[in-house]
């Protein structure tokens, strides 16, 4: 299949991908092999591990994984597929001292390592320790593990520099947080028309007045690209009427607001009063997504503020989002539309689609390699 560039284009102006990029199947699928499978994908929090055998299951691009805890502390992640016959190893979370298939019973340690199986001892010639589970590569992220299928995956701090030192500096406690909060909606649109809204605030003073007049300075959002990470900043509204205390004398960044989107599928946001959440998506077919808000206090500790928050965000910014994303993806059906003009400011601001422009090219990097 080939699709139309921007190189297809004569006015040398910047225009949207092509609609087949939102409604394909077979691209779809395409993506699923190569930019899902060759970027960090988010797996879970850390606090989920607690002791050594603790685990939980879930799917990337298609395929059955599981993070565990091993003896060393270590959080390790293996493809949930047993090296004899390929039975599921582990479904949903749980705690085990061994990995025990429950086909025919084959133990493997926390490692991966087999440890045994029935009868193996009447095998001339085997060599257990030449059998382990299928590793997959994995990183510990200011306490969120993000996991990359592909074994060459350069580390997380080459793809989005200088993220984890900022989120040292805005979150302090990051390391002491634990999620209070999954939020989860399921949006009728591909993942990308999702990624896109989340990535440009040009829509934000029509359809999202409580975070344009409540949390943020609309004229000041600015979205600029740090390796392939997109770096959302603005300043921010009525910080003396927020909903809730901030003390700004007690860290420099306790009056702002940020966010850091690492492509393709997470974010991290902070709001003032270093108070952190968290956006990711899960595609689950090709017009369809499921987005998770996450919302963190210091040690699981419940909190009114928090629940608060996480109420009036689900009740306006995602709600209103909604609505937004799947009406384009029910225009991006349509006969009548084959890819739109991109604003690009050259001075960026709120009202430059620079960021999209950054997404569409890593899009292409990842789906068309060009
Ligand atoms: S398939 Fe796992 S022990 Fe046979
Ligand atoms: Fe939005």
């Amino acid at each position: 299949m080939t699709l139309p560039t921007d190189s297809d284009r004569v006015d040398g102006l910047v225009h949207a991908l092509h609609p087949r990029y939102y409604t394909d199947a077979e691209l779809y699928e395409r993506e699923r092999n190569s930019l899902m499978a060759t970027t960090w994908q988010f797996a879970g929090h850390v606090s989920a591990l607690r002791n050594p055998g603790d685990y939980f299951s879930f799917e990337i691009a298609g395929e059955s994984l599981f993070c565990v805890l091993n003896k060393d502390h270590e959080v390790r992640t293996f493809y949930n597929v047993c090296q004899h016959r390929a039975h599921q190893l582990v479904s949903g979370a749980g705690s085990a001292r061994l990995i025990v298939c429950p086909y025919h019973s084959w133990t493997y340690e926390l490692d991966g390592s087999l440890r045994s199986g029935l009868n193996l001892q009447s095998v001339r010639g085997f060599d257990p320790g030449s059998i382990c589970l299928a590793k997959v590569k994995t990183e510990v992220f200011c306490g969120f593990i993000f996991v990359n299928l592909d074994p060459d995956a350069d580390p997380m701090d080459k793809w989005f520099p200088g993220v984890r030192e900022a989120l040292g500096e805005f979150v302090p406690h990051i390391d002491a947080l634990k999620p209070i909060h999954w939020i989860e909606v399921e949006e009728r649109c591909n993942w990308k028309v999702a990624i896109e809204n989340y990535s440009e605030c040009y829509h934000c003073r029509i359809n999202h007045p409580t975070f344009a007049s409540g949390v943020v300075k609309p004229e000041t959002y600015d979205i600029q690209p740090q390796g392939y990470c997109l770096r959302h900043t603005t300043e921010c509204q009525n910080l003396d009427r927020m909903t809730y205390d901030i003390d700004l004398d007690s860290n420099p960044h306790a009056g702002d607001y940020s966010s850091w989107f690492l492509w393709p599928m997470f974010s991290f946001q902070v709001y003032p009063g270093n108070v952190l959440n968290t956006y990711h998506w899960r595609p689950l077919a090709v017009d369809r997504v499921r987005v998770f808000r996450g919302w963190y206090t210091v040690g699981g500790e419940p909190s009114d503020i928090i629940d608060g928050l996480a109420k009036q965000d689900r009740e306006t910014t995602v709600k209103e989002d909604i609505v937004l994303v799947e009406s384009v993806q029910r225009g991006l059906n349509s006969r009548g539309y084959q890819g739109g003009l991109l604003v690009i400011d050259p001075a960026g601001g709120v009202h430059s689609e620079h960021s999209i422009m950054a997404l569409h090219q890593w899009m292409r990097e990842s789906i068309d390699g060009s």
